[in-house]
Formats: C-alpha cells, sequence, structure tokens
C-alpha cells in the first residue's frame, strides 16, 4: 500500500509503541516483486547526503545502468553541494528533497541508500520498503534492538531487497578469511579475538550550543530523538558519540568485526551471553557520552567472541589498530581489511609447526563490491552479500554490549525467542527506545 507523507505521519503516530516479535524471524525469503526488468536501468536515491551515504552512491553510480534520480537531506548545504556534484559527474541534476517522506514519493525510484545517522536509519527504511522500493541501508542496522526487529519483519513482509552496509561481506581479504576458517585448517576455532583502537573514538573537542546553521533543519535532524539546544559536536559525523543517535565505537567499529566472527560460524542470531565493561577517560575538553574504553565478551554455546576497544589509541595486537584473531588448534589467522595471514602452532614433540604459515596476503576492501551485489540481487531477487537477519544479529550484539554497561548490569543473557533479557529489568527498559511524537515505530 502506497503511503503518502501525510500518510506516514499520521499512520505512525497513531500505530502502538512497538510490535511484540514473534518467536523466529521467515528467514531467507527471497523477494518477489521489483518493477525493474533485468535488463532496465536501476534508478536511486540517497537519503542523507554527507559522508558515507555519498560515497556509497557513488560507488552505485560505477555500476552500468545504475543512476541518480534523487537526493535527500536536512542539510540544504549538503543536498546542493551533492546535487552539483552529480550533475558535474553525470550530467543531470538529481530532485532534491528535504524531508525524505517526499522523497519516497518519487515514482521512478527504484531503490534508496539510507546514508543518515544511526537513529534516522529505521523509518526510512521501513516506509521505502512499504512503497516497494529496494533499500541499501548503512550499518549498525539501528540504533535499538526493537528497530532492529522491526527492519526484518519489513523486509520479509513487503517482500524487499535489503542490502545492509557490512562491506566485508563482500570483500575479497574477507572471503577468502572465511574459506580458510570455514576449510577446517585451523583445526577447530572456538575463541575469536577482535579489537578496534582508533583516535576518533575520543569524540569531538567541546563546543557551546548554538544556533543551528542556515539550511539546516534541526527538528527534522533530531526526527524520533528527544529536543535539545543544537550543539555542533552532535551534528554531522560526531553524533556518533551521543547515545541519543549512535553507540560509540562499539556499533560503528563493532558490528563490521563482530560481523566475521559471526559469519566464520553462519551465525545469524544474537549471541546468548554478554558480559562487558567499559569508561571514559578523564578528558574535560572532549564532547561524548559513549564509551572510550570497553571490553566484552559474548557466547554461544561453544564459542567466545571478545572485543576490545581502546579510544585515542591507534596501537593494538600483531601490530594492527583493528583486527579479527581467528584461534584455532593449529594457528591463529589475523586479518584486517587490507590482509590476512597465519601464524602456526608449534608441535613440540614433532619439532615443526602444525601447519604451513601463509601470508600476508593482500587484497580489496569490498566498498566497490558491495553495491555490485546489491545491484544484482535487486535484479535477479536473490538474497544479497549482506541479509538483513545478519545485520540484525550482529547490530543487537554491539547495542547488547552497550546496554550490559549503561544498565549497570555488566553481564546479560539474551531470550532470543522473548526478545528480551532474562536477568535485568534494566537492561530490558533499553530494548525498544521512546520515539518523539509525531514519530513512532511502525506496527508490523
Ligand atoms: N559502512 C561503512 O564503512 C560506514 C562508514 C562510515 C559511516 N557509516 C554509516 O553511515 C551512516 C552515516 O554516517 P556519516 O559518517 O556519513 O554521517 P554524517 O553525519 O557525515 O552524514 C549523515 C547525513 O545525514 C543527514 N541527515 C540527518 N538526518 C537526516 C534525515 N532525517 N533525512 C535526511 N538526511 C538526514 C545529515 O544532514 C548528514 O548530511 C551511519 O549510520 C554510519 O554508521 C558506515
Amino acid at each position: 500500500m502506497y503511503l503518502s507523507r501525510r500518510r506516514f505521519i499520521s499512520t505512525s503516530s497513531k500505530m502502538a509503541s512497538s510490535a511484540a516479535l514473534g518467536s523466529s524471524f521467515p528467514f531467507y525469503i527471497p523477494a518477489r516483486e521489483s518493477r525493474t526488468a533485468p535488463s532496465d536501468q536501476v534508478n536511486i536515491g540517497l537519503i542523507g547526503c554527507n559522508n558515507r551515504g555519498f560515497h556509497v552512491l557513488k560507488n552505485h553510480l560505477k555500476v552500468p545502468g545504475v543512476n541518480c534520480v534523487a537526493l535527500c537531506d536536512i542539510d540544504q548545504n549538503v543536498l546542493q553541494r551533492r546535487a552539483a556534484e552529480i550533475e558535474n559527474d553525470h550530467g543531470h541534476k538529481p530532485s532534491m528533497y528535504e524531508d525524505f517522506r517526499d522523497l519516497l514519493e518519487q515514482k521512478d525510484m527504484d531503490a534508496v541508500i539510507v546514508g543518515t545517522p544511526d537513529h534516522w536509519h529505521c523509518l526510512p527504511m521501513i516506509y521505502a520498503c512499504e512503497v516497494g522500493k529496494d533499500v541499501y541501508v548503512e550499518k549498525p542496522l539501528a540504533n535499538s534492538i526493537e528497530e532492529c526487529n522491526l527492519m526484518v519483519k519489513a523486509t520479509r513482509q513487503y517482500k524487499r531487497i535489503v542490502q545492509v552496509g557490512q562491506q566485508q561481506r563482500s570483500s575479497e581479504v574477507w572471503n577468502q578469511v572465511m574459506e580458510f576458517v570455514k576449510s577446517g585448517k585451523l583445526g577447530a576455532v572456538q575463541k575469536v579475538d577482535i579489537w578496534g583502537n582508533f583516535n576518533y573514538g575520543l569524540g569531538p573537542l567541546k563546543q557551546p550550543d548554538a544556533q543551528p546553521p542556515a539550511g539546516v533543519n534541526y527538528d527534522l535532524f533530531l526526527g524520533p530523538a528527544r529536543v535539545r539546544p543544537f550543539n555542533p559536536a552532535r551534528f554531522h559525523g560526531s553524533w556518533r558519540f551521543f547515545w541519543d543517535y549512535g553507540g560509540g565505537l562499539m556499533t560503528d567499529w563493532g558490528v563490521h568485526l563482530l560481523d566475521m566472527a559471526l559469519w566464520a560460524k553462519d551465525l545469524s542470531r544474537p549471541p546468548d551471553k554478554v558480559t562487558a565493561q567499559g569508561y571514559q577517560y578523564d578528558m574535560p575538553d572532549r564532547s561524548r557520552e559513549t564509551q572510550d574504553v570497553l571490553t566484552a565478551l559474548f557466547s554461544y554455546d561453544d564459542y567466545l567472541i571478545q572485543w576490545e576497544h581502546n579510544a585515542g589509541k591507534q596501537v593494538g595486537p600483531y601490530g594492527r589498530n583493528y583486527g579479527v584473531a581467528f584461534i584455532g588448534e593449529m594457528g591463529t589467522l589475523v586479518a584486517d581489511r587490507a590482509r590476512w595471514e597465519v601464524l602456526p602452532e608449534w608441535d613440540g614433540d614433532q619439532n615443526r609447526n602444525k601447519i604451513e604459515k601463509v601470508g600476508p596476503v593482500e587484497g580489496k576492501h569490498g566498498h566497490e563490491q558491495h553495491p555490485v551485489n546489491f545491484i544484482e540481487c535487486i535484479k535477479s531477487r536473490n538474497e544479497p552479500a549482506c541479509p538483513i537477519e545478519v545485520g540484525r544479529a550482529v547490530a543487537v550484539a554491539a547495542h547488547m554490549a552497550n546496554i550490559a554497561v549503561r544498565s549497570e548490569s555488566y553481564h546479560l543473557e539474551w531470550d532470543e525467542a522473548r526478545n528480551k533479557f532474562t536477568n535485568s529489568k534494566s537492561a530490558n527498559k533499553m530494548i525498544v527506545p521512546e520515539y518523539r511524537k509525531p514519530w513512532s515505530l511502525p506496527k508490523l
């Protein structure tokens, strides 16, 4: 059913706060309805144009037959600049919108890219599904567990192709890594160590509240988030260090790297348990709410995944500031986005390595391949490289760690069938976000 902008508002405000999640999701049901024939052009619209969204759009536009027909941003400065770039590079100016509901009314559009801050992934993605568009939605899938749940439901209910922006799933390096780990050459892998140390994780320098810049619709930037005075430190780029809009390094890099541990075992459900601790350095000149230092241990039955981040640091294990180490009986495979290698275990009886040393092997990142995969899937209606359930599982894992620390529970046990924690009331209160009216969570 097609919903106009006015319908979006009135329907969503009438809806109850949250849909109860069924005991299981309809996994991997191929979407069927498409308005594109395989030979057709694919027309794309972009919502959120400043940084990543535009980068992803440009990679889509390298795919033959893909056109940009519309851009949307709440900041006219960004919108005008990006529209001029498209006109300059591709010879036509896309339609421009301030409000994504208006963009979604454009009929000649097959798919949208959602490149907004995390608190603004859920509604544009679900509304897009509702009006029959396929969606490339950036990671983390959403800024809360319940939004992730609803996005899975919408994808399956409206039979859309949804690619989650975890582009490592399309990368040469990580596909090679998965082939090696799954081949069994490392022996049993029961532990994965993951780390992400980045200077930018300390957040921006403190700045005073101010008037929103000219051309910025600040109310639409906040959307479902609570009202507060405009502050430049909470705006473009650095919103990710404030809970209303993002989840810090844990969700920002966490979803990319934890995803590799899930992929190695083909897991598309969140962990059963998390134990986490985190804190902030005493840095009075910095503005942020998220943790600078966080260590989390995620567990499935016989599989442990350890995450740690140290904001403001760029040194890490194996000489890499971020990476993943798959620890096997026969050796450890260490990887980042650019290269991977295998460090063999020593066999003391035989006086030799248990397996051959491999690498370092270098390869491509996946930034360009992920859009290629999305466009192929729009045409074939096959499941994309990063299906929505995978995006949900890893986003929920990252939120679990943040919630464990924020709720001061520190250890949480997750009941997937009932969509709640079994051991913490305060953590359960953080599953469903409170939306500011007139916005509300869709009822699906
Ligand atoms: N896959 C990756 O490797 C990767 C890398 C960077 C960022 N990201 C993700 O991309 C998303 C955007 O991050 P970013 O760094 O580009 O942020 P950004 O702040 O630079 O850009 C976000 C843009 O969205 C606009 N916006 C905000 N609310 C909007 C709304 N309601 N409608 C339309 N536009 C709106 C902002 O004005 C801004 O132009 C985030 O979810 C982030 O996690 C992914």
